[in-house]
């Protein structure tokens, strides 16, 4: 009985052992018989020593061994089945990567078409430039303003895109975007002025000039977004002043990105 748990054991042991098997063992081992292969639990591990020596396996040990090829096929075949179970998967993953590469190029063609739709309205309106940009001065010496009258700066020094008016003083915005405006105003000697910057008739800056005894200039910047057809002019501030000097006195304004 004892004699049968020992080579019961070492049996386990060498079919743990297996895969390290020297090939001419192995090898010479004509490889039949079948038979329910057990788990080898801990404990047969622990109570079992290894022989010295070259082992010369008994005909139970040789059966036993032949299971250990059923056992190994079946882990292998396993092995293949799920190799091809993960090969399928990686299939998928290409599919769906791809999938996401034409969702993301059909992005890019939407967003560059809504571009070009913005830049040929542009360039209907412009001819081939998109380009809005003006600069104009106060020509000559200008008094008896209106209490908000719009200081009309009707020298014009570039006028890219025709959106500044130079008879009225008013710049329309000819597309949603974001614009910068700037003005410089020149009061009279020894008076001063006060201005403001206005979208729509709403004042969104204010300057101040004058001097005692001399004259004074005030400035003015802002950024903007504009919705097409807002307007920016440079007005009298309520009254506070009715004079304006020529030359010294300039609007300046450009669109500096539209807005989509
Ligand atoms: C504006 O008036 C001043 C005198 O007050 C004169 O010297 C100057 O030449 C005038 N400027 C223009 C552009 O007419
Ligand atoms: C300058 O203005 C002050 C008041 O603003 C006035 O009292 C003074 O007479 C003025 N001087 C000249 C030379 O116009």
């Amino acid at each position: 009985m004892i004699w049968i748990l020992i080579i019961l054991s070492s049996v386990s042991v060498s079919v743990a052992l297996w895969p390290a098997f020297p090939s001419h063992i192995a090898g010479g081992i004509p490889l039949t018989g079948r038979g329910n292969f057990k788990q080898v639990t801990g404990q047969q591990r622990n109570t079992f020593s290894y022989p010295k020596g070259p082992i010369i396996p008994e005909r139970s040990q040789v059966n036993r061994l032949c299971n250990c090829k059923n056992e190994v096929q079946a882990v292998d075949a396993r092995i293949r089945s799920e190799h091809s179970l993960v090969e399928r998967l990686q299939i998928k993953v290409d599919d769906l990567s791809n999938i996401v590469y034409n969702l993301r190029s059909v992005v890019q063609d939407y967003n560059l078409q809504d571009r070009r739709n913005v830049e040929e309205r542009l360039s209907q309106q412009f001819g081939q430039s998109i380009i809005v940009s003006f600069s104009a001065r106060v020509r000559a010496n200008k008094s008896f303003l209106g209490p908000t009258a719009a200081i009309v700066f009707d020298e014009i020094i570039v006028n890219n895109g025709e959106a500044y008016d130079p008879y009225s003083g008013v710049f329309t915005a000819p597309v949603d975007g974001v614009y910068h405006f700037a003005s410089t105003v020149l009061s009279g000697f020894n008076s001063t002025i006060e201005t403001m910057l206005m979208v729509n008739g709403e004042e969104v800056g204010r300057m101040f000039s004058g001097a005692f005894l001399s004259r004074g200039s005030g400035t003015n910047n802002v950024l903007l977004n504009l919705k097409e057809d807002d307007e920016v002019s440079v007005n009298v501030f309520y009254g506070n002043g009715d004079y304006v000097h020529g030359l010294w006195s300039t609007f300046s304004g450009y669109l500096i990105n539209p807005l989509y």
